[in-house]
């Protein structure tokens, strides 16, 4: 006997009035992005609601697939959007990222995947992808040596340049570290403990450029570039709306575009929000005006994205989820008796 373990079976169709579908937004905290995308949903006649990841359970005796996800019964959405995920214990967080994976492996369509948000959380897998994918990006170098990381920051200044300490799971502009000779009395600037970074060193080479500087954040959504922003300022060289950042509608050039595409795609996300920074050698006579990829954010938030577009995000992530991930999305049939029951 077979049966869908996937959301109730009920099928999207642009026709119909009332779809029956059920998507779950994954939220610890509901706010201006979940009323956006609520409302979104709404439009599309699709009943999303708010579950904090936190509150669902892995639960074998809980029929038929061994998952409870508070508001939903014994059922499962037909699709979950990622929205976010809190921080908590290392056993904590790898528990809310299992209950995405089980989704999955019950087959439903969770946007982004598991796999590909952690690939971007972890920044020094996005390095490694974005370099094996050839996408430009600064010279990385992540490890748990104190002794490495004090060769590469001396090999560095040696060079003239500098490097930035950022933590490997870090976001908006926190903790981040800029070692090196100091631009103003030359002073060194040394590699601090490791316990400050949970024993590990990520280290980046630090892109140099115009003051007052900036960067770009490009919204990839379903393999296109869709709106850009420049932001400028922030605290000093850090440049995250989050960190005070202005922010100014940018061009989507296509070299831009193209790099912030390639970027999502190597980490293989359905949308992604992109940091890129000029490239100091970028130039027509080399050929290459490409930009440098920062890091990719597989969880974005766009409330400073969304104040210099017209584009409505929380409508174009839906339309993405429903149209493109749902629509190609086959219910993937488990059998009785294999112990999932
Ligand atoms: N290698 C670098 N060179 C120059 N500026 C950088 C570099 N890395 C980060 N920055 C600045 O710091 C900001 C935050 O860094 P990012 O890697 O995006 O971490 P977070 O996850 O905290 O946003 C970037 O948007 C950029 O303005
Ligand atoms: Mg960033």
């Amino acid at each position: 006997m077979e049966r869908h373990v996937a959301g109730s079976g009920r099928r999207w169709s642009s026709a119909a009035m009332s779809t029956g579908l059920r998507v779950a937004i994954m939220t610890d905290e509901t706010g201006w992005h979940t009323g956006r995308l609520k409302k979104a949903f709404r439009a599309r006649d699709v009943d999303a609601r708010c579950v904090d990841l936190a509150e669902c359970r892995i639960d074998t005796t809980w029929a038929p697939h061994g998952l409870a996800i508070p508001g939903f019964g014994h059922a499962m959405p037909d699709a979950v959007f990622v929205r976010g995920i809190a921080g908590g214990t290392f056993e904590q967080v790898t528990l809310r990222l299992g209950i995405l994976h089980a989704l999955r492996e019950c087959g439903v369509p969770v946007y982004n995947d598991a796999r590909a948000i952690e690939r971007s959380v972890d920044k020094s897998m996005t390095s490694f992808l974005l370099n094996l994918h050839g996408v430009p990006t600064p010279a990385t170098w992540a490890g748990e040596s104190t002794a490495f990381a004090q060769r590469v920051l001396m090999r560095e200044v040696a060079a003239n340049r500098r490097v930035v300490l950022k933590p490997l799971f870090g976001s908006q502009g926190k903790g981040l570290r800029r070692l090196g000779a100091s631009r103003r009395d030359g002073s060194l600037a040394p590699l601090p403990s490791l316990r400050t970074s949970g024993q590990v060193a990520y280290l980046q080479r630090y892109v140099e450029g115009e003051r007052p500087g900036f960067d770009w954040r490009v919204l990839v959504i379903g393999g296109r570039a869709v709106a850009a922003m420049r932001r400028v300022g922030g605290k000093g060289w850090i440049h995250n709306f989050a960190q005070g950042a202005q922010c100014e509608p940018a061009q989507l050039d296509p070299v831009l575009a193209d790099t912030a595409v390639q970027a999502s795609r190597a980490l293989g996300l359905d949308y992604a929000g992109v940091d890129l920074i000029p490239s100091p050698h970028a130039s027509i006579e080399s050929g290459d005006t490409r930009p440098l990829v920062l890091e990719v954010n597989g969880v974005a938030a766009w409330r400073g994205l969304q104040s210099v577009t017209d584009l409505n995000i929380a409508a174009a992530l839906v339309d993405d989820l429903l149209d493109r991930k749902l629509a190609a999305h086959v219910p993937v049939p488990l059998k009785t008796g294999d112990g999932l029951t």
